[in-house]
This record gives C-alpha cells, structure tokens and sequence, in this order.
C-alpha cells in the first residue's frame, strides 16, 4: 500500500504538480481540492474552497490523508500549516508566521533590512499628505504596493505622477496605508527554493510574463507564460543569489520556532552587473512557474515533497533534466479585470510528443463539456532540447485550442530566444 496525498488548489500549478505526483510509484491515492477538470482525470476532486481550513481538516481527517500539498498562498496564510501541524499530518507549505513573507510585504522589507538582503527601499505611507512630501524622492519610475494578498495584481508601477498618486490614494482608502518602493531596474526571474531546518534546494531558475500583453505592456496579472531555465540566472548570479539572499534566510527560518518546510519562491530583479535583489518573496510554488520546473525534475517528485515535509530535505539528492521547458497561458476573455466563463474549450484531444497541456480554470459542466472556469484557463508547455523547440511545440498545440474571446501571449521567453 503506498501512501495518500491531498494537493490544495486548482490551478495550472496544481495540476503540474498533480501530473507529477501521478508518476510516483509511492503514491496509491491522490486527491485535489478543489481541483480542476484536469486533475479530476488523474486524481480524486473534492469541492471544498481553499479558503476553508476547517474543511479541508476534515477531509484530510476523513481521507486519512498521509502528505497535504498545500499549492496557493491563502490556506498557509491562514494556518493550514499549523493545523495540520495539530493533528499529527504531514504538510508541505510553512506555518503561518512563515507565510507571513508574502501575507505581509512590510514584514518582509523589515526581515530583509535586519538580514542584510538586497532589496528596493520601501516606505509605508498613511495619508496623501505625507505622499505629496515623498514622492518626488522616490520616483520616476514609481513602484506603490497593496500590502495585501492580490495575486500579483496589487502593484503599480508607473512614470506618470498622476497616476502614482492615484494609486496611493486608492490604496490608502481601501487598507489604510501604501509601501512606497525604489524602483529596481534590471531583468526579473524567479527562483523556487525547496527548504526545510535542515537543507535546502534550488529549482531550476524560471522566468514569469507577468503583464498581459505582448513586450511587457498592459497591466499586471498572475503570469502569462514562463520557461525555464532563465538565462538570466547564470552560476555566477546563482551563488550571489544563494550567499546573499537564500543562505540568510535558510539560517533565520531555521532557527525560528515554527516550521518552514516548503517552497520559498524568490522573485529577483539582477540589475545589470548580475547582482540580484529581491523584489518580493512568495511562500509557494509560482504559477505558471510550476508548469516549467517540476517537469525538469527528474528524481522522485514524491520522495522531495515527502522528505520536506518530514525535515530531512538534507537526506536525499535531487537531479535535474538537462531540458527546456516554455509554458503559455490562455487567458478567458477580459482578464486579468474581469473573466467570461462557462465556454466551450476544444482542441485537446490529440496528444503532442513533449507537450503537457496543464489545465487551470477548467471544469465539465452538466453535459460533460470542457469549459472555461476561471481567468487563467489552460497553461500548455512545451519541453524539449533548447527553448526555441519548447517554444515551437507550446505554440502549435496552442494553435488547436478554441475558447470564445480567449487570449494568449505570442512573445513568451522573448528576452532569451
Ligand atoms: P510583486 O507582487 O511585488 O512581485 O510585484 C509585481 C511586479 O511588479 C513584479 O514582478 C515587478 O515586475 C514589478 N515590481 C515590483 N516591485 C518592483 C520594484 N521595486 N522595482 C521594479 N519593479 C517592481
Ligand atoms: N507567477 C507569479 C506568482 O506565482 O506569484
């Protein structure tokens, strides 16, 4: 008999994570909540929100769950961690004093000043006023920061002064205060590092498309599309990343009470002398990040989540496919401010050699259709020698798909091919 896993969460990450879980001979039982209308082809979905930690304790109580997966930030910030801590289950995802790194972006500037990790300046301002008096000493380009959770939508970053005050003011309103940021120039990529007290390990370095739009314009959304590994992120940047930012860390969540065994996803802008800050720090895997690093893992994906979540990271190795791997998001219709659901989605029956299509919003409606459910609907990665060919695979699967009103980047990994 091998062992039971629930993954909390029900997009393109989960589904990526799910897939890979599925090729583990360990895992006789696997189950998603709430899943989508991927993961119910491969696992067992149960419809319980990820907002709802009761729920879910009871049905890891009720599944006699061995290993909870936790995929998005929102359970962990809320002590899912914790509570499963409590009742003697096995978590992947930090205790909620951890999760706070991303649940509060103040607490993280303030971990980062007291560690010495590089990082963009950052202010908290209460009143317009006092922004008024500021501004000019931070911009332009001004960066200005909800200190809420808004997957990835609660940032401005602008050269019109207009339109930073605007955005400290609309956030004064609506929670009472802003962080005004220095602006970081330079290339973004994100580094997902699996860690707990007694190791850790770097994931193949990735980089997000986080604006809608081709080259980088339009606003902000969860990501469109991302590939690994990020040129970018060359040995030398690596070992600046590891001395100056992920050793610091490692050190001070280690010795803190509360346990972080997970991912720390470390979004990093390298300016241009290959030194890197961090722009913000995530307490999960990313999304679409997920859908380009666990393909690359080639050890047991099982055996890495399980040994995290027992506190024995140090004790196993963990190897790597010398791949390529690009994902492109389809995005429903009006995203990322709104999103049309509930449409017919067709193209994926034919099979693609060395392509994953990952589901995101999705699921079978009454007559057993494949719909729209969401903003980010299907994550379709290709993966291959080189990025180009991961590239090419990607795109001409996507080229099948039809979705009412969809829309997906053209351009992702323009900066590396
Ligand atoms: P965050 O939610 O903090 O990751 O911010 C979302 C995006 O805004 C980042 O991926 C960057 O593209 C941009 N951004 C955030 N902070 C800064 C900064 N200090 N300087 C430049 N760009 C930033
Ligand atoms: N793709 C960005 C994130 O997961 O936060």
């Amino acid at each position: 008999m091998g062992d039971s896993v629930l993954v909390i969460g029900g997009g393109g990450r989960e589904h990526a994570i799910a897939l890979g879980l599925k090729e583990c001979e360990d895992v006789s039982e696997l189950h998603i909540a709430p899943g989508n209308a991927g993961t119910s082809k491969i696992g067992m979905n149960h419809k319980i929100d990820v907002s709802n930690v009761d729920g879910i304790i009871e049905l890891v109580q009720n599944l006699n769950v061995d290993l909870v997966i936790v995929g998005p930030e929102g359970p962990l910030v809320n002590g899912l961690s914790d509570e499963l801590s409590k009742i003697g289950v096995l978590c992947f995802g930090p205790h909620s004093s951890g999760a706070n790194l991303e649940g509060s972006k103040e607490y993280a500037n303030e971990v980062m000043m007291n560690l010495d990790i590089p990082t963009a300046a950052s202010i908290r301002i209460d009143t317009y006023e006092q922004a008024k008096e500021l501004i000019d000493g931070f911009g332009p380009v001004w960066v200005i920061k909800r200190d809420v959770l808004a997957g990835g939508k609660g940032v401005t970053v602008t050269d019109d002064k207009n339109e930073a005050m605007e955005a400290i003011s609309e956030g004064i309103t609506l929670d009472g205060f802003v962080l005004l940021e220095e602006f970081l120039e330079g290339e973004e990529a994100s580094m997902l590092v699996v860690m707990d007290e007694s190791g850790f390990v770097c994931l193949p370095a990735s980089q997000d498309h986080k604006r809608v739009g081709e080259g980088d314009s339009g606003p902000n959304t969860g990501g469109m599309g991302a590939y690994a590994p990020a040129p970018i992120v060359t040995d030398s940047v690596k070992n600046k990343v590891i001395d100056r930012i992920i050793v610091p860390m490692h050190n001070w969540l280690s010795s803190e009470e509360s346990l972080y065994r997970g991912c720390l996803y470390v979004g990093l802008m390298i300016n241009q002398y290959g030194d890197p800050y961090v722009v913000e720090f995530n307490v999960r895997f990313g999304d679409p990040e997920t859908q380009v690093t666990i393909p690359l893992i080639s050890s047991n994906l099982y055996e890495l989540f399980l040994a995290t979540a027992q506190g024995r990271l140090s004790e196993i190795e963990v190897n790597f496919h010398d791949k390529h791997a690009l994902t492109v998001v389809l995005a429903s219709e009006g995203y990322p401010s709104t999103s049309k659901t509930n449409r017919l989605i067709s193209g994926l029956d034919s099979e693609l050699e060395n392509c994953m299509v990952h589901h995101a919003g999705t699921k079978y409606d009454e007559g057993g259709n494949l719909v729209s459910n969401g903003g980010r609907v299907l994550a379709i990665t290709g993966i291959s020698n080189s990025l180009s060919e991961a590239a090419k695979i990607s795109y001409k699967y996507m080229g099948n798909i039809a979705l009412e009103g969809s829309h997906y980047r053209k351009d992702i990994g323009f900066r590396s091919l």
